[in-house]
């Protein structure tokens, strides 16, 4: 039986991309010299793509791929990939729920943590030979979490995983999101305003895209406020950077802990100057464990496609 030819738009952890090479044809779009001449070359033949939450597939490179039928991305945010696209030409997506689930909740609170301890300050403060000039217990005081209010911003799968988290710290736990869920055992405020004004600390955990996009603009930054703190592990879609960097340049927002940029890989250039910010290159889910079963349900899911012309964990 011939292999699937499927286009892989950029890398994945190596155990993925050597089991996808036993059952299909890969091309990886990455590796081109001229991405154009090796779309043409490649278009006629490619049933599927792979590709990742961050970078998505975007409808130039749909539409010129003639006979694709699937895409599997590996990732849990589909914002990337144009589904009103992938819709119109019956294209099926997949992406990886579930597994990824606890890890990023716990990176959440890493990011929470490394923030309100100055962790990376810290480090970098023996690092440059500070602790040994100044002497013992000459660090600045930090913050203690324990006691402290979370506001979570969007209440699935990681924000729940997240909530339980902060109980476990022993924070209060408030929540916003489009609306309310009365199943389950968190208070619901549905005014993002009034829920930044009562918290120390705002998580984000909600889905990116239009849905989002700006939803953390100037007025919840400030209703935030000096003392509080924003943690994103969703996407930078979803904040006004522009307005975050104003907030934290003028000490009216606190501190600020990011995994997400909206326009990664580049992030923007007042923040990383500021010492009140942790920035992280977007690696939440980017653990071994995490990533070997992201791909798998990458590779299983194009297997699955293939094979019987059903996805396991398809994209509504
Ligand atoms: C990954 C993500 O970092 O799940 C998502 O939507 O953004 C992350 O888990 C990403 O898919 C790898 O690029």
């Amino acid at each position: 039986m011939t292999k699937p030819e499927i286009m892989l738009a950029v890398p994945l952890i190596d155990s993925a991309m050597a089991a996808l090479d036993v059952d299909f044809i890969v091309h990886r779009l990455w590796q081109a010299a001229s991405r154009d001449a090796f779309v043409a070359a490649v278009a006629d033949r490619v049933q599927g793509a792979a590709t990742t939450g961050a970078t998505g597939l975007k409808a130039d490179l749909i539409e010129r791929l003639p006979r694709l039928e699937v895409v599997a991305s590996y990732g849990v945010g589909t914002d990337a990939i144009d589904l009103a696209a992938c819709r119109q030409r019956g294209i099926v997506v997949s992406n990886t729920p579930d597994v990824l689930t606890a890890e990023v909740a716990d990176f959440a609170m890493a990011l929470l943590l490394a923030s309100a301890r100055c962790i990376p300050q810290a480090d970098a403060y023996v690092r440059r030979g500070d602790y040994k000039r100044d002497g013992k217990d000459q660090y600045p005081l930090t913050h203690r979490v324990r006691g402290k209010k979370v506001g979570i911003v969007g209440l699935g799968h990681i924000g729940q995983a997240f909530a339980t988290l902060c109980l476990a710290f022993g924070m209060d736990v408030a929540w916003y999101g489009p609306r309310p869920k009365p199943s389950l055992p968190y208070r619901y405020v549905g005014d993002l305003v009034r829920l930044a004004a009562d918290v120390d600390y705002l998580v984000l955990t909600c889905k990116g895209g239009a849905e989002t996009a700006g939803l953390i603009d100037a007025d919840v930054l400030k209703a935030l406020g000096a003392k509080g703190t924003l943690v994103n592990v969703a996407r930078g879609s979803v904040v006004d950077e522009a307005a975050l960097a104003a907030a934290l340049a003028g000490g009216t927002l606190g501190a600020a802990a990011l995994d997400v940029y909206a326009d990664e890989p580049n992030v923007p250039a007042a923040l990383i100057g500021m010492d009140n910010v942790v920035l992280q290159p977007h690696v939440a889910s980017g653990t071994i464990e995490t990533r070997s079963a992201m791909g798998q349900l990458v590779v299983d899911n194009l297997k699955s496609w293939f094979a019987h012309r059903k996805l396991l964990t398809p994209v509504a």
